[in-house]
């Protein structure tokens, strides 16, 4: 263990040192000008202080006070070294963190005895420290599962309603993606990016509730039947809502909000503007950017020049402005997604994000 000396009387600090040699094999770090050991002691790791009081330059007292101040050293054990008059000056120590003192001249055997003292609750506090910081780091590790698994059960859910819907998991794969994409150019920090990636799946998983007749019917829908299509919104928001998973908590809101048009004629709501959640105007985009280049069965994959115009033109009718900068301005990138996540390399099974 590292003792240091810190006392401008070379006597003193030479007969300490020899003492300390009884202590520990590690050989005593020794100083008789305070300032340069104030300077040590803040950047380097010790384990017992023994610190004279009277020193020219700087005293024992305000050594103390600011070596306490740094949180890194404010329980490392200091022996305040005094004359047996002082008491005043022992009051003080107290208040300012000394752990305990000797009186000079110094005896062997208390010196022994009360470093010794010093050193065991040195070692307590880095046993404490230690466990400390193993039980926080099984903690973080317990979490990362607990999320992992979490989203890995998301996954199998947002699987499952793949094989109701006609649309590929390269489209979610995609349209996560260019969410993730859009939220990272309005200012999203790395974390919602990423909940945001693995929320945006989740856009449409209230179609298991439509009937297949209108889920998969080949010709077009009827009023009656695009009423009942509609109904996802709020049928995914039922199946995902009051979660306490922040993860889930995002999807129900995309869910819900995914079809609400920035003028307010969209639905189930009909909210407008930024009363529509931000991350459903950003869904919005992505989703209808996806679907308008990709092949479907009832039409071809539209250029992403058509859609950019597409988007532009619907930009503040149906499409928060922001949003459609927003993916605008990383047009490359969205082109990059495109081509790494083609149909062609994943079906239904494909991961998707
Ligand atoms: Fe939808």
């Amino acid at each position: 263990m590292q003792i240091v000396i810190v006392d401008d009387n070379r006597v003193n600090v030479a007969l300490l040192k020899v003492l300390a040699r009884q202590l520990t094999d590690q050989p005593a770090m020794e100083f008789t000008d305070a300032v340069a050991a104030l300077a040590w002691c803040e950047s380097h790791p010790f384990d017992l202080l023994l610190l004279d009081y009277m020193m020219p330059g700087l005293d024992g007292l305000s050594f103390l006070a600011q070596l306490r101040a740094r949180p890194d050293k404010a329980s490392v054990p200091v022996l305040m070294v005094t004359a047996s008059h002082e008491t005043e000056v022992r009051y003080e120590a107290l208040r300012r963190g000394a752990n305990d003192f000797l009186t000079k001249p110094i005896d062997r055997i208390e010196f022994l005895a009360r470093s010794r003292n010093m050193l065991a609750l040195r070692q307590s506090q880095q046993a404490l420290a230690d466990r400390a910081a193993w039980l926080a780091a099984e903690v973080d590790k317990a979490t990362r599962v607990i999320v992992e698994r979490e989203y890995d059960t998301i996954l199998r859910l947002s699987r499952a309603a793949e094989y109701r819907d006609p649309e590929t998991g390269m489209h979610l794969a995609r349209m996560a993606r260019y969410a993730q994409l859009i939220g990272r150019n309005l200012g999203m920090d790395a974390e919602q990016q990423q909940t945001l990636l693995r929320a945006a799946p989740m856009h449409d998983i209230g179609k298991v509730g439509i009937p297949d007749a209108i889920l998969l019917k080949p010709g077009k829908l009827d009023a009656a039947e695009w009423a009942t299509m509609r109904e996802h919104s709020a049928i995914g928001y039922q199946i995902l809502r009051d979660s306490p998973s922040p993860l889930l908590q995002m999807a129900a809101v995309i869910a819900h909000s995914h079809h609400e048009k920035f003028d307010g004629s969209g639905y189930p709501l009909g909210l407008a503007g930024t009363a529509i959640p931000l991350v459903g105007r950003i869904v919005a985009v992505a989703d209808v950017l996806d679907a308008l280049t990709s092949r479907r069965p009832y039409k071809e994959a539209w250029t992403f020049e058509a859609a950019l115009a597409l988007l532009r033109e619907q930009s503040g009718t149906q499409f928060d402005p922001a949003c459609v900068e927003a993916v605008v301005e990383s047009w490359p990138e969205v082109l990059a997604i495109h081509a790494e996540f083609r149909d062609e390399a994943g079906g239904p099974h494909a991961d998707l994000v």
